[in-house]
């Protein structure tokens, strides 16, 4: 039987586009991680205050005001620790607080949980995912069936295209997939069923990719996304 995770991630549907906020609660350590911290900080406290965990840590998937408007309160209500990509602070400017700056391949220690920083440029330059067992958050880099835009200040689609064929190549199938936002037809998904369904990971060439990021999708797909079979992208 397999071992049971030492970690929890509990996740809250908050504001006004769907976004994802997750509490990641250690559990020998009754630490808490909070991942993108926004919209309604209270409820935040509250629901680790109901799982028995203190906030410790604030990790940033990027800072987009919706995943980063709830930072100060929280910092202010908690003094945790923030995390976020050295990348993306220095695209921000405005970071506040004195962050922990990290780069690709940092591991951050939540108790007995280890989480590894993932360097995921394309929606912003200093996106990140964060890796804990067989689970990613994703952030805006990849939701369920779909992936983050790249046409605002900072995006990149090319870059988006490496990023999302060495997330298919490096991670195992049986990942579970947890978005910024709740804009597929399921709240998490496998990096298997992604891979099959998701039609941001069915091109090969780089070019491809970014006319249907950039000129077709939007005018064609809308949320909640579900699965586009192989070589069905467009007609
Ligand atoms: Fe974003």
């Amino acid at each position: 039987m397999a071992e049971p995770k030492p970690y929890a991630i509990e996740a809250l549907e908050l504001g006004p586009i769907e976004n994802f906020v997750y509490l990641i609660h250690d559990r020998a350590s009754a630490q808490a991680a909070v991942v993108d911290p926004a919209w309604e900080v209270d409820r935040l406290i509250d629901l680790a205050r109901r799982s028995g965990a203190r906030i410790i840590d604030i990790l940033l998937t990027h800072s987009h005001h919706d995943h980063v408007n709830g930072v100060e309160a929280l910092l202010n209500a908690c003094g945790a620790r923030l995390h976020l990509l050295e990348a993306e602070a220095q695209f921000w400017e405005t970071c506040p607080g004195r962050p922990i700056l990290h780069h690709g391949g940092d591991e951050i220690d939540l108790g007995e949980t280890s989480i590894r920083v993932l360097h995921t440029p394309g929606h912003t330059p200093g996106s990140a995912c964060y890796r804990l067992g067989n689970d990613l958050i994703t952030g805006d880099t990849l939701f369920v069936f779909g992936c983050g835009r790249c046409d605002l200040r900072g995006g990149d689609p090319e870059a988006m295209h490496r990023t999302l064929r060495r997330l298919q190549q490096e991670l195992p199938a049986d990942t579970v997939i947890h978005p910024g936002h709740n804009y597929g037809d399921a709240a998490t998904s496998t990096m298997d069923e992604q891979a099959r369904g998701n039609p941001f990971l069915h091109f090969e060439r780089p070019e491809d990719f970014v006319y249907y990021r950039m000129e077709y999708h939007d005018r064609h797909r809308h949320s909640p996304y579900h699965a586009v079979p192989r070589g069905r992208e467009m007609p």
